[in-house]
């Protein structure tokens, strides 16, 4: 059973599988944004944090998931890069994208843009000033709302995060159309269609992520 998900099928399936939770969870996540449209984001955030242990428990289940599919992306890369190597004979005549050849920078630039973004608006230690937990609304809830509006009126940080959501762009159009050939949904017949439906949900989703941070820095949401 072990040397199954030593194998390269194997590994593949485990990307798929945890590159799926984390579908879900970008797609939960862009729609918790959207609350932001409707006055909602302070209630929301205090919602999320209402539970601890839960809060925990899910954070510690995506770690897993995220660290996972980061040590199997790196190990095929590798594997990819070695066959590559020896297949001297065969010059790469498969039609291939710029998104499919750059998983590897463009989930780099996700893992970087996470770490920043961890820092910047769970742990509040970048512009610590905006902090939510520092500034309360009216109704007593920390103030996710002003700490967004005020970070993004800045085109610096508002440019940072659609550069960022660029490379998520890029990430999950290859992504998700992989996910679908990986489990066989995928075949000669159906390609165009996983392709588009792929490159559909990852525009989708980047036009949610952005829209925050433009609307902020256009001024159409603010304090
Ligand atoms: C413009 C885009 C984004 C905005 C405006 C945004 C906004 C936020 C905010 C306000 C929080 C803090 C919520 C709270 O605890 O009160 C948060 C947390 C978080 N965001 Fe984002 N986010 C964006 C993109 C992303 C993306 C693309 C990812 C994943 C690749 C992501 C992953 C996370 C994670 C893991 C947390 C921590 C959740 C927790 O507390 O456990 N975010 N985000």
């Amino acid at each position: 059973m072990l040397t199954f998900w030593k194998s390269t099928v194997g590994k593949k399936l485990l990307m798929a599988a945890t590159g799926l939770m984390m579908i879900f969870f970008v797609l939960a996540h862009v729609l918790g944004n959207f609350t932001i449209y409707f006055g909602w984001i302070n209630t929301y955030a205090e919602h999320l944090h209402a539970l601890p242990a839960l809060l925990w428990a899910f954070r510690l289940f995506m770690l897993a998931m995220l660290g996972l599919h980061v040590f199997l992306g790196i190990q095929l890369s590798w594997e990819n890069r070695a066959a590559r190597g020896e297949a001297y004979a065969m010059k790469a005549t498969r039609r291939t994208t710029f998104a499919a050849k750059n998983m590897i920078w463009t989930g780099a630039v996700i893992g970087a843009f996470l770490i920043y973004h961890l820092l910047h608006f769970t742990v509040q230690v970048i512009q610590p000033e905006f902090a939510a937990r520092a500034n309360l609304d009216a109704a007593g809830h920390p103030d996710v709302f002003r700490m967004l509006v005020l970070s993004f009126q800045s085109l610096p940080m508002a440019a940072l995060y659609v550069l960022a959501m660029i490379a998520l762009l890029l990430h999950l159009t290859h992504g998700i159309q992989s996910f679908f050939q990986t489990f066989g949904l995928s075949n000669d017949n159906t390609l165009p269609v996983t392709q588009k439906t792929g490159t559909v949900m990852a525009a989708l989703l980047f036009i949610g992520y952005i829209s925050v941070p433009i609307f902020i820095l256009i001024g159409l949401l603010s304090v």
